[in-house]
């Protein structure tokens, strides 16, 4: 297991590019189960997550390569296998991406139900909701969904939630409503780029959908998808991460290959607490001089702040004049890295589903623990920004969907080295605090008020 050591305090400055999304790829690889032949995809990142997803797709019937070009090319050879093994699915919860296109192309899909997560409960039950309403038999045996249809027919579907609606469960139903018969009507479609990519990807194979990015998805069936070639947009989360990391450094960075009309939301709340952000084309300069400004955060649906960056955003707003509040309206406990935040010396507090983050003079090093992938991008800029040296292990997060991280911020200037998680790793700045408290050591002389009180607080500090 991999951990990064970061020393933090230097702004970030140059420029880098931003990786393809990966939010984008996963469903569209998914969806290349849908084609009479085969899929070129482009701009694919190199990420956990893909190569998850391509040893699915494997056990899927369906071959995988990625070429010296870097694209990735799919295409399926046994059409009759539909089982997704639970051994796969729980290493990734995107692998429920397969079951719309399972079902549509080949009738029959046997998913594993995805499996926890830390950032919140994750059901599927509009994904299920939906292709019912196409007409397949659904039943939940085992641990696995079980969905089939000879032949899908087309409805009108409702697909909002008590969150809104429903990223993968809108990739799904799309991706088997095009083989139902007539015409299929998604109402409360979620409206994310990446589910347009999606759509653009369905139709460049031969399907007729319109709507594309409103709530109102309208799908003509066809019997056949053709083989295709499609190139992955720009991941806005990555983007949007490599902002704030210039940001929370008071750097001056110029990321290239940035969709910005799909980060309206995410542009306007950065330079409303301050940050200088310059756009040409798909250029975006991005510098900030202290003192930033706090402000509110609410996270929503496309298009607005979208929840993979509120905890990176919490880390940016840890260190700025201020008290700020950050809601998330998708994932209520989405809040995973507070905890590790305050070991940094920030200052948050947790109501709900919100995180109310005062001003902190400056964030100190220390070693924390990622949990998920989000959280782990909003300690590693915590700690881009903080005094000294921290150390953030279990980056495995990371990995699954940040492509080569490290080395975009080494190409900053940012001091981040990844190295094996063990103890002679460590830096001395961060190892364990010696004990001072041996027999022979002369101990200050509290008052018994004082000693009772400390003793008190560190028994409650320890429950
Ligand atoms: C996608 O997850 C993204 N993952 C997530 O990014 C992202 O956070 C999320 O959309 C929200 O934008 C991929 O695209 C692979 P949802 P998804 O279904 O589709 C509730 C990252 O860090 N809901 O849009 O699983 C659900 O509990 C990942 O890259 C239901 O109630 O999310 C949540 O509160 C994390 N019933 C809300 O809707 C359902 O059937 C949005 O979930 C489905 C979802």
């Amino acid at each position: 297991m991999d951990m990064f050591i970061i020393r933090g305090g230097r702004p970030l400055t140059g420029e880098v590019t931003v990786s393809g999304s990966k939010n984008a790829a996963l469903p569209v690889m998914a969806a290349a189960l849908s084609a009479n032949g085969t899929c070129r995809l482009r701009n694919v990142p190199d990420l956990a997550d893909v190569r998850t997803l391509s040893t699915l797709l494997s056990e899927l019937g369906t071959s995988v390569m990625r070429e010296e070009s870097g694209e990735l090319v799919i295409t399926t050879e046994d059409a009759s296998r539909c089982v997704a093994e639970y051994e796969q699915v729980r290493r990734m919860r995107a692998s429920i991406c397969v079951l719309g296109p399972l079902l549509g192309r080949r009738g029959r899909a046997c998913v594993s139900l995805p499996g926890g997560c830390n950032i919140g409960h994750r059901p599927i039950d509009l994904h299920l909701k939906g292709l019912a309403a196409l007409g397949a038999n659904i039943r939940v045996e085992r641990g696995y969904v079980v969905a089939e249809a000879d032949r899908l027919r087309g409805t009108n579907v409702y697909l909002g939630g008590p969150f809104g609606s429903t990223v993968t469960g809108t990739c799904n139903v799309m991706s088997a409503a095009v083989f139902a018969e007539g015409t299929t009507t998604i109402e409360a479609a979620a409206c994310e780029p990446e589910v347009v990519d999606l759509g653009e990807f369905l139709i460049s194979m031969g399907a007729h959908i319109t709507g594309l990015g409103t709530p109102f998805l309208k799908i003509q069936g066809v019997e056949r998808l053709e083989g295709t070639e499609h190139t992955i947009i720009p991941d806005r989360i990555e983007a949007a991460t490599l902002m704030m990391a210039a940001a929370i450094t008071s750097g001056d960075v110029t990321l290239h290959g940035v969709r910005v009309d799909h980060m309206t939301a995410v542009v306007e709340k950065l330079r409303e607490i301050g940050v200088i952000i310059n756009v040409d084309g798909q250029l975006v300069r991005v510098r900030s001089e202290r003192p930033l400004r706090s402000t509110d955060c609410i996270a929503l649906p496309y298009p607005g702040i979208p929840t993979d960056v509120q905890a990176q955003l919490t880390s940016l707003l840890a260190t700025v004049d201020g008290i700020s509040i950050v809601t998330d309206k998708i994932f209520p406990d989405r809040f995973m890295h507070v905890s590790e935040l305050l070991r940094m010396g920030a200052s948050i507090r947790r109501e709900g589903n919100n995180a109310i983050v005062s001003h902190t003079s400056r964030l100190s090093g220390a070693s924390v623990m990622a949990s998920d992938l989000r959280a782990s991008a909003a300690l590693v800029l915590a700690a881009l920004a903080a005094d000294g040296e921290s150390v953030v292990r279990r980056i495995y997060h990371l990995d699954r969907g940040y492509e080569h991280l490290e080395t975009k911020l080494q190409q900053l200037g940012g001091e981040v080295r990844r190295v094996r998680d063990e103890p002679q790793n460590v830096p001395t700045s961060l190892q364990p605090i010696e004990d001072d408290t041996g027999p022979n050591i002369q101990r200050p002389h509290f008052t018994r008020s004082i000693a009772v009180r400390r003793a008190t607080s560190d028994e409650s500090s320890a429950s």
